[in-house]
């Protein structure tokens, strides 16, 4: 038996219409698994389901900062086998231009959605299989700071704290929460911070990086790992990719 292999799993992929959330989706195809995909971007969700192997995949368009988002999202779910939660956003600033806008902005996407997610999956639907496994995606940017990221790396530890405790609440139900953090990947978040700063502020985190920058592919793997039995004795940790 492969214990990688997630075949008749179903799993929910949030931010899965660009960059790591895709790319997540595709591996999980190919390790077997059913794919629910979510993301605001209908094009760019269709995009990714045609990029699937074959399998039982659903698309479901939502903005998770709402309520009715949230809501159009877990309405029609089946019980689900693993969450992956790739949302966020990179809005970077130095501190002395935070307002309370930015705060509200950033730790809406990359903080509170993904909290209020599960506790609409944990709650009366109960939509998480025992031994469900939850993979949060947060940055190595947590334990390396940079300037300007005050508010996404905040956000980042909030959510790194809360997936720390979930796994202990969850626990006596073998369902585990685990975080990876990923250094600087090539995805459009990446790009985004090249036109932000500049291309040699991403030249310099390059060089920075003792692997360099890494493919979507080399989180998606780790992620099948966390979401399959071979990791089924690993709970509460936060994995560094890519770092040094
Ligand atoms: N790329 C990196 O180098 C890197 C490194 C470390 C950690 N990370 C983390 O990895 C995750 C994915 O990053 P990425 O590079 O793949 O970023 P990305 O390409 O910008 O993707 C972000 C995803 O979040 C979704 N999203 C944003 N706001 C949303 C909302 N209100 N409701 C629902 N979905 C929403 C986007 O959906 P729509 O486009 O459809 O709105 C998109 O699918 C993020 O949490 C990021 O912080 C990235």
């Amino acid at each position: 038996m492969n214990a990688f292999d997630l075949t008749g799993r179903t799993i929910l992929v949030t931010g899965a219409s660009s960059g790591l959330g895709r790319q997540c989706a595709i591996t999980i195809s190919e390790y077997g698994g059913n794919v629910i995909i979510t993301g605001r971007n209908k094009e760019r969700l269709a995009e990714t389901l045609r990029m699937l192997k074959k399998g039982d995949h659903q698309s479901i368009t939502a903005d998770l900062t709402d309520q009715n988002g949230i809501s159009s999202l877990t309405d029609g779910l089946p019980k689900l086998n693993g969450v992956v939660y790739s949302i966020g956003v990179s809005d970077l600033s130095p501190a002395r231009f935070i307002t309370e806008e930015t705060i509200t902005k950033t730790f809406k996407i990359s903080y509170e959605a993904s909290v209020l997610l599960t506790s609409r999956l944990l709650g009366k639907k109960k939509l998480m299989n025992d031994a469900c496994s939850l993979v949060f995606i947060s940055s190595i940017s947590t334990r390396y700071p940079f300037v300007g990221g005050a508010m996404y790396i905040s956000a980042k530890a909030a959510l790194e704290a809360y997936a720390r405790v979930l796994a202990l609440e969850l626990a006596p139900k073998g369902i585990r929460s685990n975080c990876i953090s990923p250094a600087f990947v090539k995805t459009p978040m990446l790009d985004e911070t090249a036109e932000n700063y500049s291309q040699e502020a991403v030249k310099k985190i390059e060089e920075r990086q003792v692997l360099g920058l890494g493919e979507p592919e080399d989180v998606a793997n780790t992620v099948v790992f966390f979401l399959s039995d071979a990791s089924k004795w690993i709970t509460a940790t936060n994995l560094i990719l890519g770092g040094g």
